[in-house]
Order: C-alpha cells, then structure tokens, then sequence
C-alpha cells in the first residue's frame, strides 16, 4: 500500500482501481501513512493554523425528506424552531466578540427564509462585519436566489452533493429530488463566485466503494473550495434508523485521500465526527482537516436542530464550545486562526488556480 499512498501523496491522482484498494484497507499501518502524509500536506499549505467558522443554525423546518435527516418533514416529532433576524444578528455579535470571522448561517429548506428575508440578514452582517465570510447552507434554490444572496453580501455556500451515483441518491432521498438539481445548484453557485463547498456522507445506507470513488470522481470535475464528510449517523425517528452509523476508521482513511487529493481544499473537522467516537475531530485534525465549526446558535434551539441521535455540543454556551474546541486544537498540535480563512487557492473567478 506504501507506493500507492506515495503515488497520492506525488501525483494527487490515483486510478480507480488504486483507490479501491485503499479506501478498503483496514491496516494500521496504512492509516498512519495516510495519517502522515495528509499532515505533511497540510502544514505545506495552511501551516498549524486551524480555522474557526461560527454556526448559526436558523432553522429545524424543512420542507424536504431526505430519508437520513433528522429534521425531515416527515419527523413526527421533530421540534422545530427558526431564529428571528435578531437572534441571527445576536449570535453574530456574540461570535465577532469570540473572534469568529465567518459566520455559517445553516439550515432546513424553510420557506419562511425568503429571498427578501435572507438578503435583508446578509446585507445587515455585511454592513456591520465587513471584515467576516457570510457563509450560506440552506440548501437548493434557484439561480436567481443565489445571485441575489451573493449581492447582498454572500461569499461562500456549502452544499454537500450528498452521493455522486444517482442510485445512490435515489435510495437516499424522495423521488422530487433529484443529483441533477443538486449538480445544478453547485454549477450556479460556482458560476456565480461562490466559494463553495461540497460533501457527502461516509458509510450511508446503501453505500458501496463504487460509490465513495464516483464521489471522489465528481469533487476532481467539480473542484470545490470546501470538502464537507462525515459519518452517516442514524436518527431514530427517520425510515434509517436501524442502519448501522459509518466508522471512525473509514472516514479518516477518506480524509485523508480527500487531503492528498485536494491539498489546497478546506477541509473541516465535522461536528458528526466528533459524535462517532470523543476524539473524532482530533483525529480528524491529524489526518488533514484544517476547519472546525463550532456552534453558534442559542443554547435554546440547539437539541432542536437534531439531524442525528446523540450530536454533541448541544448543551454548551457559544463561549464554551468556542474554548473547547481551542483546547482540544491546541492538544491536537495545531494553533487557532482568528481570520476568515479563505481557500488558499480561492481566485475572484471562483475557480481552484
Ligand atoms: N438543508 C441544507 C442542505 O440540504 O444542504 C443544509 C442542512 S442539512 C441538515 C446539512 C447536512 O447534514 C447534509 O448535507 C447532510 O449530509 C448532513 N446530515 C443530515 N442527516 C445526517 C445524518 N443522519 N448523519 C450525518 N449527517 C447528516
Ligand atoms: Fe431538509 Fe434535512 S431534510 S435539512
């Protein structure tokens, strides 16, 4: 396995069949090459720095029914809840005293968030905090919605593509949405400046390897500024419930590759991989990440925006979570950076150079 991940590690390129072999090794020894590797090409591009992004979960309605989603509209007994335009702006204020220099608004598809209701949130952050990212998560809109955010002040927009094999996106989700929406909408947010962010879930129901490289295939068409994966995790009130979660071990070993592929790419710790084992995220740090996303949200809401069974960091304060996580980086081996992290790569065409 050495000379593959060497080849990784020279090349950023793998055939499929070299992938394969990878993405299903389970030895410990592979992992810590992998391990070593993906930092050494993190500390070459972004040094110890890790980047904070504040989280600010809007909303827990959603009028879509992705059958893995926690907050689904179809979750019986899901709380919901959605975040007035002075919260929004509270948590804001709360995260620039933190010393967040983006803010992630991140939500189900609430048709109470209008394009005249988001435009008037983002241009009154923009206003206030020229020097933050206005980050975007809010799922499909039309182009004309993106455009409109973007000028009001948006500047980035994650959207994970969820599963790049249209079987699998089907298993995953009601047959109204479709990959090619999905597609659509990260194509239009590209084109129109964002730096985007996109994703998939490790370990989904129905997931095979075929799937993870056609993944890996699609993010190398797509090029995006940001790489969001993390575990599937079942909740218990969704048609997945009794799925088996995805594994710590192949979730890193993606992270990894994602690393060795992208070594440009932003690439967070996620809050689901800190819920898969305690030192997730940490370990996360170790095999290439260089974002974490702690949560912004009032301490209210936070057990409301339940996307999977038992997400962590839902009981602290922001200024908890904010100083938690500085520790566990710092444990980690990594340094904090109070700035807006931008993709080393990022151009003002919105394309990786
Ligand atoms: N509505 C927006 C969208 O669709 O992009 C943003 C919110 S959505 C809840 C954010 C992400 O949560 C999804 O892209 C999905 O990958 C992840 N997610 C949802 N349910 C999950 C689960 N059961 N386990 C792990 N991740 C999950
Ligand atoms: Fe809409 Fe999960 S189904 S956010």
């Amino acid at each position: 396995m050495n000379d593959i991940i060497e080849k990784l590690y020279l090349t950023s390129d793998l055939t499929d069949e070299e992938l394969r072999a990878l993405i299903t090794d389970e030895s410990p020894e592979t992992a810590e090459l992998l391990r070593r590797r993906a930092d050494e090409v993190r500390r070459r591009e972004y040094g110890e720095k890790v980047f904070l992004r504040g989280l600010i979960e809007i909303s827990s309605y959603c009028r879509n029914d992705c059958l893995y989603c926690g907050i689904r509209r179809s979750s019986r007994d899901a709380e919901r809840y959605r975040l007035s335009r002075e919260d929004i702006l509270a948590c804001c204020e709360n995260g620039y005293e933190l010393g967040f220099r983006t803010f992630v608004m991140q939500g189900g598809e609430d048709p109470h968030f209008t394009d005249d209701v988001m435009c008037g949130i983002v241009s009154e952050i923009r206003g206030k905090y020229p020097d933050c990212a206005i980050t975007l998560s809010l799922g499909e809109r039309s182009h004309e919605s993106y455009k409109r955010l973007k000028d009001a002040g948006a500047d980035r927009y994650l959207l994970r593509h969820e599963a790049a094999s249209p079987e699998l996106y089907a298993k995953l989700h009601p047959a109204e949405l479709s990959l090619e929406n999905r597609k659509r909408c990260l194509s239009d947010l590209k084109s129109l400046g964002y730096q985007v962010g996109a994703g998939f879930m490790v370990g989904a129901p129905f997931q095979t390897v075929d799937d993870l490289i056609a993944d890996l295939r699609f993010l190398q068409e797509l090029r995006p500024q940001m790489i969001g994966i993390g575990p599937f995790i079942p909740h218990h009130s969704t048609p997945f419930s009794g799925e088996k979660p995805g594994t710590l071990a192949l979730t890193l070993r993606l992270l990894g590759i994602l690393r060795l592929m992208f070594p440009k790419v932003l690439l967070p710790a996620t809050t689901a991989l800190g819920t898969i084992a305690p030192n997730g995220r940490e370990l996360g740090l170790q095999t290439g990440c260089n974002v974490v996303m702690p949560n912004l949200s009032p301490v209210r809401v936070r057990k409301k925006y339940d996307l999977y069974d038992n997400k962590i960091c839902t009981g602290e304060e922001a200024a908890e979570c904010r100083g938690c996580l500085q520790r566990r980086i710092e444990a980690a081996g990594y340094t904090v950076a109070c700035e807006r992290g931008d993709c080393a790569d990022f151009d003002t065409q919105g394309e990786l150079k």
